[in-house]
């Protein structure tokens, strides 16, 4: 089955929501690195791998259903995020936005009856949960730890153990 002029645009969309989450938590390693918090800033480096596996992930998509990939203009991401609570205060938001555009695209899907894209979709579906999970995780940690002090610092050394 051709993939759909609609389904491409918006796979098309996501690719951009994927390679600007990349940008943003990329931007985030940037403010860690300058906040003298090496282990933020490993772990915002490996979600930043991570989300542009997620657009390449639509990249091959529309290409092994014949469609063609447009690559679209990415914003400036953010550079201050107000210390590490804050930080993760808006990576969490990041990531329900996030969810709601797979929502979208996966309602989307069912509307045209796209079975291929489901399947695709159902993956980020579930990746989705744990994006949400990790980073409210995380969150709440900080929210005990507070911005500064001795939980801080130990928080740090546990967010440079995240794998790659
Ligand atoms: Fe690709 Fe963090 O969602």
């Amino acid at each position: 089955m051709e993939l759909s002029k609609k389904m491409q645009d918006a796979l098309n969309e996501q690719i951009k929501e994927e390679l600007f989450s990349s940008y943003l938590y990329l931007s985030m390693a940037a403010y860690c690195e300058s906040s003298n918090l090496p282990g933020f800033a490993h772990w915002m480096q490996a979600q930043s791998g991570e989300e542009l596996e997620h657009a390449m992930k639509f990249f091959g998509f529309i290409n092994d259903r014949g469609g063609r990939v447009i690559l679209q203009a990415l914003d400036q991401p953010a550079a201050e995020f107000g210390g590490p609570t804050d930080l993760f205060e808006k990576t969490l938001a990041h990531e329900q936005y996030i969810t709601g555009r797979i929502h979208k695209l996966y309602a989307l899907a069912v509307e045209e009856k796209d079975y291929a894209s489901l399947s695709l979709l159902q993956w980020f579906v579930d990746e989705q949960v744990e994006e949400e999970r990790t980073a409210s995780e995380i969150l709440e940690l900080l929210k005990m730890t507070g911005d500064k002090g001795q939980g801080l610092i130990m928080l740090d050394r546990q967010l440079a153990s995240r794998g790659e």
